[in-house]
This record gives structure tokens, sequence and C-alpha cells, in this order.
């Protein structure tokens, strides 16, 4: 299966416990402003769904994305971006994505991963960056998914 994978910066984890410790527990889940100014998304997929399943991020920043799979391989475009990844159980995901205005972007899941396929789409909130740090500044983990 190297074929399909990147020879370098392979990080691997065990997707049977990704619910349970290690960097994609529930609540370590969504997008953070780190002290050093970066903006991190964590995200997992799994049949049929992204958890978040609404990201918010900044306009006009870097965001850097780490996502893996807990079951099987899925993968997501995020509109009018060149965000484009494919997320394999057993490997962490990373890559950065810019985001040149705000409004919202649609997020599909681009591999077929089984009968509800079709319907596994996430949404991404993209903000003024002044109105993101904004509401970034508390430290919280954050995502437009209604509470
Ligand atoms: Cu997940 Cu297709």
């Amino acid at each position: 299966h190297w074929v399909s994978m990147p020879p370098s910066r392979v990080e691997t984890i065990d997707p049977r416990k990704l619910h349970i410790s290690g960097e994609f527990v529930e609540d370590n889940l969504g997008t953070t402003l780190g002290e050093d100014g970066k903006v991190m998304v964590r995200l997992i997929a799994q049949q049929y769904s992204f958890e978040p399943q609404c990201l918010v991020v900044p306009a006009g920043m870097p965001v850097t994305f780490r996502a893996t799979s807990t079951d099987a391989v899925h993968g997501f475009v995020i509109d009018k971006t060149n965000a484009n990844v494919m997320l394999i159980p057993g490997f962490i995901a990373t890559f950065t994505a810019r985001f040149d205005k705000a409004g919202e972007r649609l997020m599909p899941c681009h591999e077929y991963c089984g009968t509800g396929h079709e319907a596994m789409w996430g949404r991404v909130q993209v903000l003024p960056a002044e109105e993101f740090l904004a509401k970034a500044k508390g430290g919280e983990r954050m995502s437009c998914v209604p509470r």
C-alpha cells in the first residue's frame, strides 16, 4: 500500500484507540488558536460523518489540518480551495490550507466509503480574521456544530 502513501513524513495512529486517548479524543477536536498564533484544525472521519461536522476557520491565515479515519478510507475536498486529502485508518493526514474569503464552504467526502458515502458532507465556516481571533481568544476548541 505504499504506492498510495507519501514515503516521507508518515505518521501512524491506532484507529481502534482514537476515542480513548491521544490527540483525536473528542474534546481535542475542532479548531484552536495556539499560543504561537497558529491555527490548527483536528477532525475525524467515520462512516458517515465528520467530527466536527462544521469547522470554523479564519480567512487569510494559514490553517493546518490534522485528520484521520476511524474505519474506512474517506477523504474530503473543500469547495473553492486546494484542500484535498485522503483519510486512511491508521495514518494521520496533515496539510495547510488558506481561505481567501469569508463565507460557507462545502466539504464532501470524496472517497467511496460505503452505502452512506453520498450523504457524507461537512461544512466549513470561514470567518473574517478579526472575528475569528476575537472568538478564539478564550483558547477553547471551536466548531460551528450547534450545541
Ligand atoms: Cu466517507 Cu465517502
